[in-house]
């Protein structure tokens, strides 16, 4: 698909992917290598490795009998370099990279004898008549990324910042609807990105001068809508700071339905606060959607079962991976039901605080089945701990 003038879109679409490391991709996903023809022919990124027929076929159906001068690998992440290798040992290209992008591809690959231009923050270079600006965005998503400014049309290829887990055959976001991409743009960030904020208002700042007429990332679809280019930036600004959002989430993880009782009530308390509440029942629920709506929280509540002297193993899947997301600035409080082990609570409340929540009240726990008394309490409690200060 010729994107803009001699600037096309290879787009291995992974039709089956259901789990991205660990994150639940429903919808599959694509990985986006892009060509620009001039005097040379450049390649930015490959494909995942078992994509080899797809992406060699639209690769060859662009350049016939042509070759490849320069790939240029924007990361060094499988996802995107698994096919490097055939590409450069198919037309003997010379490699174009970051110098931990050299470091990691040497190691993934074992093949020293690559010719190989690693680029510096901020480099110009000429690949015959086409210019490029090279972006060192170290943490977006891996320590070797970058991002690479097409001088002339005034595009970016932005690499895993922008992206979405979304697999279809429409080339932009604005032909798919800006509501489903801008959601699954931030459960990619929420999931993906959101550790290294940081590194990524870095990344803002740099590319914050640039003319950008259009966004390329090796994900998803294209940015080239003015205002929608404009929203996703505003977005990662605002998802960078890790501002907490508005929404109470309320996650909860079930044996035999006493802790879902009291899940329900926090929501019917939630709801008369007139908060904008959703439930999370991770029996039927990846952890991956719930961290899709943290950006959005400022309360989240905490429900789980004890079994075995521990809480639910979903529940401590979620607040193992929330842990390394770093999430900051949101409220938490825990509920659930016990059959003869409430200290074993003491070790869920750990790990809430561990995954970074502020938790200034202990929880409240039900021996067995909860009666109305019971919810009575928890709803009290709710409002005047958490809800209503
Ligand atoms: Fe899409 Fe960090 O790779």
């Amino acid at each position: 698909m010729e994107i803009m003038k001699n600037v096309f879109c290879i787009k291995a679409i992974d039709w089956d992917i259901e789990n991205f490391h660990g994150y639940s991709t429903p919808f599959g996903t694509s990985y986006n290598a892009y060509l620009i023809k001039g005097e040379k022919n450049i390649l930015i990124d490959t494909a995942k490795y078992y994509c080899e027929f797809d992406f060699f076929e639209k690769l060859q159906n662009l350049i016939g009998s042509e070759k490849i001068d320069f790939v240029i690998s924007n990361h060094s992440e499988m996802d995107h370099s698994g096919l490097i290798e055939k590409v450069i040992e198919r037309s003997d290209a010379t490699l174009v990279c970051s110098p931990k992008g050299k470091e990691n591809l040497e190691k993934h690959f074992h093949n020293k004898s690559w010719k190989i231009i690693t680029v510096e923050n901020g480099q110009i270079l000429s690949l015959g008549n086409t210019t490029f600006q090279f972006f060192l965005t170290p943490m977006v998503h891996w320590p070797d990324s970058m991002c690479t400014y097409l001088i002339d049309k005034k595009i970016l290829f932005s690499s895993d910042a922008f992206g979405q887990h979304f697999a279809c055959t429409e080339f932009f976001a604005d032909q798919v609807g800006s509501d489903i991409i801008f959601r699954e743009a931030r459960k990619y960030y929420a999931n993906i990105v959101n550790p290294y904020g940081t590194a990524v208002r870095k990344v803002l700042e740099a590319i914050g001068n640039l003319d950008i007429e259009m966004i390329l990332p090796a994900h998803g679809t294209i940015w080239r809508n003015m205002r929608d280019i404009k929203n996703i930036i505003e977005k990662y600004e605002a998802w960078a700071s890790n501002r907490p959002g508005e929404k109470v989430l309320i996650v909860y993880e079930t044996m035999w339905g006493s802790t879902r009782k009291m899940a329900e009530k926090c929501y019917v308390e939630a709801v008369k606060n007139n908060y904008n509440a959703e439930m999370f029942n991770l029996g039927v629920r990846d952890i991956s959607d719930i961290v899709a709506e943290m950006p959005e929280a400022r309360i989240v509540l905490f429900g789980s079962s004890i079994l075995h002297g521990q809480i639910l193993p979903k529940m401590a899947g979620l607040l193992t991976y929330l842990a390394g997301l770093r999430f900051e600035k949101r409220k938490a409080w825990t509920f659930g039901s016990y059959g003869w082990a409430r200290l074993s609570f003491n070790g869920f409340e750990t790990l809430v605080k561990e995954a970074g929540f502020e938790m200034p009240y202990s929880g409240f726990y039900v021996q067995f089945v909860p009666d109305e008394r019971a919810l009575q309490i928890l709803g009290e409690q709710l409002n005047s701990k958490i809800l209503t200060v």
